[in-house]
């Protein structure tokens, strides 16, 4: 099936050509997480070409989008009741065919990747490595979401009973795998869907949903609504009808959701200030590299990015790793999707509010290792840049900035170090680069965050193999990590079967 305007769209080359063996068996065989563009291949790299160059002058997604506008509150009100009720037959479908339907939803989702890639670059400014791994995590939340379907389904001493229509709220940053995430959980669990998009990332909520309709969700389970976060936005996310809210977003804008609708049945992922902890037992070549990956891809607006780069000891006071580390930053190839050498893109917006402090102001006791450049009129290309001296309690150290900005700050040892990483009201991703194997126990016992991650980057958690979500302010609501074992239990609750007579 195609849809209008993308007549031209072919799978991409990587669905069979990157792997050395023939493709494994789907579900419910085996999951797998599916394998992202591999540009080693000629054809993978011509392929992606020609998505980036659509991707100039892309309008995917704009006539669903504008169809999904709700300016008035008796269409939004009309729109919640008919989804509830298509919802309460949903819900009595076995679940091990609600899976089969989760698994044609990965496989359209993988033969998609192009069209998604291209929205993304289009809308949202990102590049080709971030939009292509985001689509593999999509088709991964499918096929994981169909796998635990199945499970709920074997389940036979007690019976699960779905939360009901489900409110999801994504982020623009992460606008396919995030909201595909909520979207297949709630449809996984038995409870019909009601997408809102993040305004920067309308059009790619819209081609996520036309993907999934093709797949074969009926349209009235998964609903698109676009509404703006004013009147109409409350109204939707107090209407009576929703059994859950899954939003990813600021901690503030939980927290606005609940001064609506205090008892509001809400799973949220919110903010985070991520810190990387080097000890001098660290191979500092690997914490450079890794440093710079979690800090600065997707221009380093992810809330699992690395914000901040605690050194300890002999580290703070390394003139090598500080000249490697502003090499590596400055070498980064800074531009839009559209050139395929990008690695950091535009920032979501001309730079404006906390994160315009961020990239040019310094405070009390800092000094740029590496100033941020504005690169172009737009406003919205910045060369990344690396503060450095940031002192404990200050606003660098505690808040989230959401942009390229990384912050140094010193620690005499590994307690003081995990006192700095704990000491923010956040608790999402953390890091150490340490080869002392003493040490890393240590720091795991202690450090308060959902996501840790030794020796590697902070960013890119797996499907399956690295649930994801957070700690302290970092998560509202009952806490289940997205992509982990308990990602439908959440999305209803249990019931016990009566005995037999
Ligand atoms: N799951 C993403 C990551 O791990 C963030 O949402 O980077």
């Amino acid at each position: 099936a195609s849809l209008a305007g993308v007549d031209d769209e072919v799978p991409p080359p990587n669905r069979t050509q990157n792997r050395l063996s023939p493709p494994l068996p789907r579900a419910p065989q085996a999951f797998r997480n599916e394998p992202d563009t591999d540009p080693s291949l000629v054809a993978n790299r011509v392929w992606a070409r020609g998505i980036l160059e659509r991707s100039a002058t892309s309008t995917l997604g704009s006539a669903t989008i504008a169809a999904a506008r709700i300016d008035d509150a008796a269409r939004l009100d009309a729109l919640v009741r008919a989804a509830a009720e298509a919802g309460a037959h949903w819900a009595r479908v076995p679940a091990h065919a609600r899976a089969e339907l989760l698994d044609r939803c990965a496989e359209v989702l993988a033969v998609s990747r192009g069209r998604l890639v291209e929205v993304m670059a289009s809308e949202t400014g990102k590049t080709l490595a971030e939009a292509d791994a985001e689509v593999s995590e999509a088709v991964d939340f499918a096929l994981y979401c169909a796998e635990r379907a199945r499970e709920l389904g074997s389940i036979r001493d007690a019976s699960f009973v779905p939360a009901g229509l489900t409110l999801v709220v994504p982020p623009w940053n992460f606008p396919v795998s995030i909201p595909a995430g909520g979207v297949l959980a709630a449809l996984a669990a038995g409870s019909a869907v009601i997408l809102k998009p993040a305004p920067q990332a309308r059009r790619a909520g819209a081609v996520l949903a036309e993907a999934l309709w093709e797949a074969g969700v009926p349209r009235e389970l998964l609903v698109l609504v676009d509404v703006d976060e004013g009147e109409l936005g409350r109204r939707l996310v107090t209407a009576p009808e929703l059994g859950r809210v899954v939003l990813t977003g600021a901690y503030e804008t939980a927290a606005l959701f609940r001064s609506w609708r205090p008892e509001l049945p809400l799973l949220a992922e919110t903010s985070g200030k991520n810190a990387i902890v080097v000890t001098p037992s660290a191979d500092l070549d690997l914490a450079v590299k890794d440093l710079v990956a979690s800090a600065f891809g997707n221009a380093g607006q992810k809330c699992s990015a690395a914000s901040l780069a605690i050194l300890v000891g002999s580290v703070g006071d390394s003139k090598r790793f500080r000249r490697q580390l502003a090499d590596a930053v400055t070498s980064l190839a800074v531009g839009y999707p559209q050139d395929p050498a990008s690695v950091v893109g535009p920032i979501i917006e001309p730079l404006r509010g906390k994160l315009a402090r961020g990239l040019t102001q310094l405070d009390e006791g800092e000094s740029w290792l590496v100033k941020p450049r504005q690169l172009d009129a737009s406003d919205r290309l910045w060369s990344p840049g690396v503060r450095d001296g940031v002192v404990a309690g200050s606003d660098f150290h505690r808040t989230e900035y959401f942009g390229p900005v990384l912050g140094l700050m010193r620690a005499a040892d590994l307690d003081e170090a995990l006192a700095l990483q704990n000491a923010v009201a956040y608790g999402l991703t953390a890091g150490i680069h340490s080869l002392d194997a003493d040490e890393v126990a240590h720091w795991v016992d202690a450090v308060q965050a959902g996501n840790l991650y030794v020796n590697r980057p902070i960013t890119g958690a797996i499907v399956r193999r690295q649930p994801f979500g957070g700690w302290k302010r970092s998560s509202v609501g009952p806490g289940a990590k997205a992509g982990g074992p308990n990602t439908l239990l959440v999305l209803g609750s249990w019931h016990p079967v009566p005995a037999a007579p």
